[in-house]
Formats: C-alpha cells, structure tokens, sequence
C-alpha cells in the first residue's frame, strides 16, 4: 500500500475521511476481460486523492477470479476477492456480501465493466463527507450527467419507464434520488445495516435506498460509459425479477401487502371473465361454466400471490398443499358470503346494497388473514 493521502482538491483537510477511507465493492460475473483495464483507471484516479482498497464480489463461471488474483499484484492497493459458490441474491445478493465484508468507513460500489468512472469515488466520498449524508448517488439524470453507454432506444426507454414506475411507488423513500437505478454509490458504512437487506439482482441501490432508510442522501451528477469490452449480463429474466423486487418492497407491510392482495384478486376478474365466455362458446352451460371460470380465477390469484406476495414463505409446505388450502379458501369465501349477506340484512336491517359491500370486505379481509395464517405461516 501506498501512503500517499494528499486531499481531494478542492476541499478542507478535514473533510477527508481516515486513511483506508474507502472499500470499492465491485460485483463481477464472468468479467475477466475487463479487469486490468478497472483495476488500471482505479489506480490513476484514486490513490492519490483517496486511500482505497478494492473488493471484488465474483459469482463467475469462467477465470475472473485468477484474473483479479494476477491483475492485483500491480496494485499500489489492497485487492481482495470473494468468490461465492453459492451466488444468492444475484448481482444485489453479491452486493451486500461485500457491505459486510467492508470495513472501511466508506464503501462506494461500482460495476466492472468500466461504466462507472473510477475517478469520481473520491468526489463521491468526499459530498458524503461535506453534506454529512448516508448515501451519495451518482446519477444520470441531473444537470451533468447522462447515460450515453446506454446502448439502443429499446434499453433506455426501460431504463426510463422502470425509473418512472419505481419513483411512483416509492415517492417518500426516493425523494431526492433522480436515478434510482444506478449501480454507483457511496456508502457510509455506518449507516448500513446489511441484515435487514433482502437483495434480489441487479437493482440494489433501491433495496438499500427503501429498506436500508439513510437518513440523508446526495447526488452526483455522471457520465454512463460504454461497456469496456464483453456485454451486459442482464437478461428478460432480470427484468422479471426486478418486478418481483418491486413488490416485495412494497408490500413489506401487513397492510400494503393486503392491498396488494386486493388487487390481485380483482385482477382475477379477467381469466374469470375470459374462461366464462370460452366455456359458453363451447357450449357449456351457465352454472357449470361460471363455477368453472372461477377457478381458473383462482388459479391465477394463487400464482400471482406466490410469486409477488409470499415468494419467500412458501418453504415450509408443497406446492399442491398450498394451491389446495388457497382453492378451499376461495370457495368458502363465496359460500359464506351468502348466509353472511343474508344474516346483515335479516337480523341487522341492512340494506342490499351495503350489506352486499360490507360482506364482500368482511370474506376479504377474512381470506387474506386466513391464507397468511393457514398457509404461509410455518
Ligand atoms: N457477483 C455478481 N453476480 N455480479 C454480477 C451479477 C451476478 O449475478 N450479474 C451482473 N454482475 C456484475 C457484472 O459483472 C458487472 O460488473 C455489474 O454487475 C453490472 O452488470 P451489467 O450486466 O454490466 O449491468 P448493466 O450494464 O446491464 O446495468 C448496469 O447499469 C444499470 C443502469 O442502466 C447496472 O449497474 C444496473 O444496476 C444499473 O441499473
Ligand atoms: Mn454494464
């Protein structure tokens, strides 16, 4: 290691944190050839403003590990890698891994791809230090910053759409953060509490920016790069588990995770409703039909629960056991609605209209408790 600690330009003495200021967590998946070209802008633009050492967090299946193992012996820094046989979480999953493994006072992760400039780790670091922030975003989409690396229409117009849907959800928790997405940050390891964090793949600042709840966040503005060599390792199944993600952060609650169950068993209208007409089509009767329909309603109420819902409680029962218990559930909702609707308006002088209402919320409420309680509680 070197012992160089000039300050950043620009700024006070004593808003440079200690030496070994900074771990660089650089998740990586089959990146060898990008490695020596990363591990060379770092050592340009970092030693000497700020002392760092680099974390590599590996899930790959090819030589990148030897690589960064040969590459690091040129480095005036500490390089150390982590390679996961068991690569849970994926990219965020490996992420977090690092978060632990870090301990210096800052933690800045970037790609390792040469995306990300290397020499604005010390910039990143250093607002963290001056607005005494948490968590320091380096983002695209402020006054300075761009993503020309962003290859195709198609991927930007993702990148903007999922950008706008995330901030919609989260408008409390992401304010202040234009680029939720961005896989460059600085950390204030202190702030960091890796145990409450349940990552899932690539979209890990926005795990840490809504679970993680810091306390105060900044922004850099920079400039995305192109890929140095290789490409991205994201793929359609990403994109779904980045959908996934999302829900599980919003329905992290009791209540939004009921609302969440609401909406999905109204969406359960449209198989119903497609399933009816198919059926009559062909000739089956109403009765028959309808009773039909609504377990292929069912069906894709169970599906969309296990996969949005309580995808990380389903360990402890099989797959027919739950499907089982959730179809009984269903058709007891509509048997008891009945002589519930019946009991309101007889004994309670109800009228048609709102005891019809009040039933409904009542075998609601009642079917979510139940399926949290009879079927994914262990
Ligand atoms: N350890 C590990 N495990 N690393 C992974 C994995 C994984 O499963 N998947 C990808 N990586 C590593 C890659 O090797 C690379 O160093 C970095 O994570 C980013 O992966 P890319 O595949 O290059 O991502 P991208 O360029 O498509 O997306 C980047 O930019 C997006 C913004 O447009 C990422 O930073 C995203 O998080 C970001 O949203
Ligand atoms: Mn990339």
């Amino acid at each position: 290691m070197t012992e160089s600690t000039a300050p950043v330009p620009g700024l006070d003495a004593a808003e440079v944190p200690e030496p070994g200021a900074v771990t660089i967590v650089v998740p990586t998946f089959n990146e060898s050839a990008n490695i020596r070209q990363l591990l060379r802008r770092i050592t340009e633009s970092v030693p000497a403003r700020l002392p760092c050492e680099v974390l590599f967090v590996d899930d790959s299946t090819d030589d990148t590990p030897e690589v960064i193992r040969a590459a690091a012996q040129d480095c005036p820094f500490p390089v150390a890698v982590v390679h996961r046989e068991e690569p849970v979480g994926g990219l965020g999953g490996a992420v977090v891994e690092g978060l632990k493994a870090a301990t210096s006072q800052w933690i800045v992760v970037m790609d390792g791809d040469c995306q990300h400039p290397p020499s604005l780790v010390p910039e990143l670091v250093a607002t963290g230090e001056r607005a005494k922030a948490d968590l320091v975003v380096a983002s695209r989409y402020i006054e300075g910053g761009s993503r020309a690396g962003l290859a195709g229409g198609y991927r930007v117009a993702v990148s903007r759409g999922a950008t706008w849907l995330t901030k919609a959800l989260f408008p409390r928790r992401l304010h202040g953060i234009s680029d939720p997405m961005s896989g460059f940050f600085a950390l204030r390891r202190s702030a960091v509490t890796a145990d409450a964090l349940k990552p899932l793949g690539y979209k890990i600042l926005l795990e840490l920016a809504v679970r993680g709840r810091p306390r105060r966040v900044a922004e850099v503005p920079f400039v995305f790069q192109e890929r140095f060599a290789g490409e991205s390792k994201s793929t359609a199944q990403e994109g779904f588990r980045f959908l996934r993600h999302l829900a599980g952060l919003r329905t992290a609650s009791p209540v939004a995770r009921m609302v969440g169950f609401g909406l999905i068993g109204a969406s359960g209208f449209v198989p119903n409703l497609v399933g009816l007409w198919a059926l009559t089509a062909l000739g089956v009767d109403y009765l028959p039909a309808e009773i039909l329909a609504n377990q292929l309603g069912v069906a894709w109420n169970f599906l969309l629960i296990e996969q949005l819902l309580f995808r990380d409680r389903r360990a402890h029962r099989r797959w027919w056991d739950r499907l089982g218990r959730f179809a009984l559930l269903a058709n007891a909702d509509l048997v008891l609605r009945l002589p519930l609707m019946a009991l309101l308006v007889g004994r309670f002088g109800m009228g048609a209209l709102p005891a019809t209402a009040l039933a409904l919320v009542m075998t609601f409420v009642l079917r979510f408790v139940g399926t949290e309680a009879l079927i994914y509680l262990p």
